[in-house]
Parts: C-alpha cells; structure tokens; sequence
C-alpha cells in the first residue's frame, strides 16, 4: 500500500487526475472504474482541463462506474448517470458505447447484475479503478455486512449513507433507498485501486480502512489484501494515522 498525504485539495486533484491520465496514456486501451460523490468532482476537472489541453485522448478507453440509485430517472439530476455526464463524459472522447453504468431502473435488477457483471468480464480486467471512502466504511455501494457480495447486486443503502447523501437532494426522504453496486469482488480484482479521501470527518474511517482488522464491518479495510492500492489522502482525512 502506498499512501500519500497532500496539503491541499488542488494537489490531491491533480495527483489522482495525473494516476488516471498516466493510467490512458501508458495503456491508451485502459478499462476504468470509475466513481462519483463529493471526491471525484475536482480530479474529473483536472482531467478534463488536461484532456483539453490535448493531452490524451479516451477514444479507446472503457469504463465501468461502481454503483446507481435505483428507481431515480436516468436524467434526474443526481443520478449517477447525469453526475457523469456532468462532470466527465460530456467534456471528453469517449464513445458513449464505451461508458458503461449499471441501469438503476431495470425492470429486472438480477438480470442487469448478471449483464453488468459479464460486460466488465467481456473487458478483460479493471486496470484502475477509483474509490471514495463513505463514512461506514463503504466502498462502491458495498456497505457494512455479515457477509460481502462478490458481484454486482442491489443494496439498501445504509442509514449513514443516506444523511451523507442527503446533502445532494431536498431531503434526505428523497434519497433512493436502494442503489445497484459492484460488488467488493470486482472491485478487489482490478489491477491497480486508487482510493481518495478527503475531509476530517473521514479520518477516523481512514485509520479503521488502512490500519484497522480486515473485516466485513468495513468493507474498505478488505482493501489492505490488495497487492497494488495507492491511497491519496488530504492532511485533515490522514489526521489519525500516525
Ligand atoms: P463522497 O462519498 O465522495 O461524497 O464523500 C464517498 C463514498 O460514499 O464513497
């Protein structure tokens, strides 16, 4: 594990936005995971500015985002898929037939779990996949459990996850109650993780992650197996790691 603490949010963007960049330019065929949430936003500016800059192209990249609400419209504007077109797709190259987010408003959930699954086997393996840390510890979706789920599946999301996530809706009674998630399984078998946390109120989470048991009670600490995690933090999220 490679930790790297930065003093200030501008720094922390740009060092995860290069990871990315550098991640299409030495593999221009690169598979992503990618993320949403409060943390990505200033490291998917960074890398649109630099796309900008014509830097790299996405024109043969794939993504794969971790998770979606269930039951929210497609262009409601919190859904996942209108985060990212937001803040990331409609800035950049990459051919819609290659950005792939799990369909929250499937008829059939399992089957789109199913589908999911076998388009990310289709493509070969994650070589990146980025991470934000929720505040119980939850990776994706994937929230504190007796048992973790290896695939994509639906998830109610814990009640912590919905007062975190209330900040993006009217009220926290408008948040989805459920999402569909990759599973700690896929996410575990992409070849390099890059986890960012940002935020105080993250440290103590961060310490539990990082330097805690591995346990299922918080799914991130199963990140501590992986054989090549890079963890970018900000120096008030790194407050209690000594
Ligand atoms: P945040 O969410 O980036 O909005 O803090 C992180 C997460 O829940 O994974």
């Amino acid at each position: 594990m490679n930790i790297l603490t930065f003093d200030s949010d501008e720094k922390l963007n740009e060092a995860a936005a290069n990871i990315i960049i550098g991640q299409i330019q030495t593999t221009p065929r690169a598979v992503l995971g990618l993320a949403t949430g409060g943390t990505p936003v200033g490291i998917y500016k960074e890398v649109v500015r630099d796309f900008q800059r014509g830097m790299f192209s996405f024109r043969n990249v794939t993504t794969f985002n971790l998770d979606e609400y269930v039951n929210l419209p497609i262009d409601h504007p919190e859904s996942y898929h209108s985060y990212m077109n937001t803040h990331l797709f409609n800035h950049i190259d990459l051919p819609a037939s290659q950005c792939h987010i799990p369909d929250g408003n499937a008829s059939d959930t399992a089957a789109e779990c199913r589908r999911y699954d076998e388009s990310i086997e289709l493509s070969g393996q994650i070589d990146l996949q980025l991470l934000g840390l929720g505040h119980n510890g939850h990776i994706g979706f994937n929230e504190p459990a007796h048992a973790l789920i290896k695939g994509t599946h639906v998830v109610d999301l814990a009640e912590e996850t919905l007062e975190a996530n209330a900040r993006f809706f009217d009220s926290i009674d408008d948040v989805p109650k459920q999402a569909l998630t990759m599973g700690v399984g896929t996410i575990l078998k992409a070849k390099k993780i890059l986890l960012v946390v940002k935020g105080a109120d993250k440290a103590d989470i961060v310490h539990r992650a990082l330097k805690g048991p591995i346990t299922t009670d918080c799914p991130a600490s199963l990140l501590q197996t992986h054989p090549n995690l890079i963890v970018l933090l900000d120096s008030t999220a790194a407050g209690k790691l000594s």
